[in-house]
């Protein structure tokens, strides 16, 4: 498995919204994901917890989530996190272990959810992780992801070269170890006995997406809060600036990702 310093160092700076669009994209997740009152949902991949924690107080109904991340340290700051806006109940987080089935019974969740996770996995996990979230889902259950794939016609030598700088530099791959699109993507899924109920583009689907709730400036603060520290404190500092030196790299180059949310449902 990749080292993940990038998403190390998002540990230490409290980081959330570490995806394609961030913030609003974590907005229309919420939106398509429409949990429903009693609701169980997953999240694999959590991070520092700030996407399961807007879920969770922009429900105006009874739901409950758990919550996964292969990282020790974003577990950490997910559970602060929780202390911070106060929950108390509906929400847990717990450290999982890539290629590991999950501590959960079959048919446990109605919804399992990610933002940029599947994609980042190597080859021999791809599978098995789908098999997994086929195995949590009651019969009829969906899984929402956003994740950030290849655009049509892109090379394997492309993909090669593009993952390998960001594994070097940073710890974790752009997107799939192969070049596979949308049409890839969902053949792959269905392979797996998943259904596609639709699909969208992430950069569509934001427009008219924020969530307006009670809560929204704390998240705004939180989020001040990890950019803050990472200019005040010198070792993040410096981390910082060598992590957008090599972001640098992407800037000008012709498109060949795209963010995508899909849904796909565990046949009833
Ligand atoms: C791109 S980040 C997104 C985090 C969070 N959803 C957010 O938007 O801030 C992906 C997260 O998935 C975690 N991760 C990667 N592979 C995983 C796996 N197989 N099981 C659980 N967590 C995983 C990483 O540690 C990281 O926190």
């Amino acid at each position: 498995m990749a080292s993940l310093s990038f998403l190390k160092f998002a540990a230490a700076t409290n980081n959330g919204f570490i995806h394609a669009h961030g913030r609003k994209a974590t907005d229309a997740l919420i939106k398509i994901i429409d949990a429903q009152a009693d609701e169980r949902l997953l999240e694999i991949g959590c991070g520092t917890g700030f996407t399961a924690i807007k879920l969770l107080v922009s429900a105006d109904k009874k739901i409950h989530i758990d919550a996964v991340d292969a990282l020790p340290e974003m577990v950490r700051k997910a559970k602060q996190n929780a202390r911070f806006f106060r929950i108390r109940k509906g929400l847990s987080f717990q450290v999982s272990h890539i290629g590991e089935m999950l501590p959960y019974r079959d048919g446990s969740f109605d919804k399992i959810y990610w933002e940029s996770v599947l994609g980042i996995q190597d080859t021999e996990n791809f599978e098995p992780y789908l098999r997994e979230v086929l195995r949590l889902l009651q019969p009829g259950g969906t899984c929402i992801m956003n994740e950030t794939i290849w655009l049509p016609g892109i090379t394997q030598q492309t993909v090669d070269e593009l993952n390998q700088y960001n594994l070097e530099q940073l710890g974790l791959r752009n997107a799939t170890p192969t070049p596979m699109d949308r049409d890839g993507w969902i053949q792959a899924i269905e392979k797996i006995g998943f259904v596609l109920m639709h699909d969208k583009l992430v950069a569509d689907a934001i427009s008219n997406a924020t969530l307006d709730h009670p809560k929204e400036n704390l998240f705004l603060l939180a989020q001040w809060q990890s950019r803050i520290k990472k200019y005040l404190m010198p070792h993040l500092a410096l981390k910082n600036h060598q992590i957008k030196r090599k972001l640098r790299r992407f800037k000008n180059m012709p498109q060949v990702m795209e963010a995508r949310f899909f849904v796909f449902q565990k046949p009833g």
